[in-house]
């Protein structure tokens, strides 16, 4: 199935194979998952983001990634986006480039790549895959996964079902868009040290824990690795921890969400 093959794809049942690609600001990468595991069966293939990230460029690596697995046809694709998506076309671009608002995700993924998407919310994909193989497998109540990046995504799974385009990210918070003050970007650009970020993160996850009252909250984006840093410095009711799928959540929950909506 691909270039890359090695012994876990080739025992793996093909029914339990699911493709997944994940669209970032920085790269785009894709990889086969085994479904039931959410396991990667191979390593991540990974191109550039394009500096202009507009749909014609993207859909080149879209292709670029994709012909590099030798994909069965009609195998039927995951991939995310980050921005609000509505039965496949994109509502918003927060953090990316504006001419997406309105395009067909999914038909500009499959006339590029000869395959049937389904396209999701990158936070939200990120979010199913940590309920259903990573930090919050086995979860009952509502889970929120906020992450942590450019923009500050979020995803909310109750009882294992996931409720898409949550946005809590766009919250405004003391007169100003959440994931301007909170996103890990902000931390980054404004050379704020793990204390002053985590003063910003506390104002943010006591307002979200105050209006939704969730049972966990998972914490991924890149950032989530130095979690050590930060995550004990907040003061909440609810339990906080940190992701465990890391940079392959949104491969995986893209590859099981598609797998779901064939
Ligand atoms: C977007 C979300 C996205 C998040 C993380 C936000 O600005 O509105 O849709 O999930 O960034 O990429």
């Amino acid at each position: 199935m691909t270039n890359d093959s090695h012994d876990a794809l080739i025992e793996t049942p093909d029914e339990r194979i699911g493709f997944g690609i994940d669209v970032g600001g920085s790269g785009i990468k894709g990889a086969p998952v085994d479904l039931v595991t959410g396991k990667l069966l191979t390593k991540k293939y990974r191109l550039p983001t394009p500096i202009e990230s507009s749909p014609e460029a993207v859909a080149e690596v879209l292709s670029a990634v994709v012909s590099h697995f030798e994909l069965p046809a009609g195998a039927h694709i995951g991939v995310t986006f980050p921005g609000v998506i509505k039965n496949g076309v994109a509502q918003t671009a927060a953090n990316v480039d504006k001419r997406w608002i309105g395009t067909d995700v999914a038909g500009v993924t499959r006339d590029a790549t000869g395959h049937s998407a389904f396209v999701v919310n990158d936070a939200d994909a990120a979010g199913y895959a940590e309920a259903a193989y990573g930090a919050a497998l086995g979860q009952q109540g509502s889970v929120l996964v906020l992450t942590l990046g450019t923009g500050i995504g979020s995803a909310l799974i109750h009882d294992g079902v996931l409720v898409p385009n949550f946005e809590l990210g766009h919250l405004e918070l003391d007169g100003y868009d959440a994931e301007k003050r909170a996103a890990s970007s902000v931390k980054d650009r404004e050379e704020l040290s793990y204390p002053e970020w985590a003063e910003r993160l506390q104002r943010y996850f006591a307002h979200v824990e105050f209006l939704f009252s969730p049972d966990l909250f998972v914490v991924g984006g890149g950032v989530s690795k130095d979690h050590k840093e930060f995550l004990p410095l907040l003061d909440l009711t609810t339990p906080i921890i940190p992701a465990k799928l890391r940079n392959k959540a949104g491969i995986v929950g893209a590859a099981a969400l598609a797998a779901e909506n064939d």
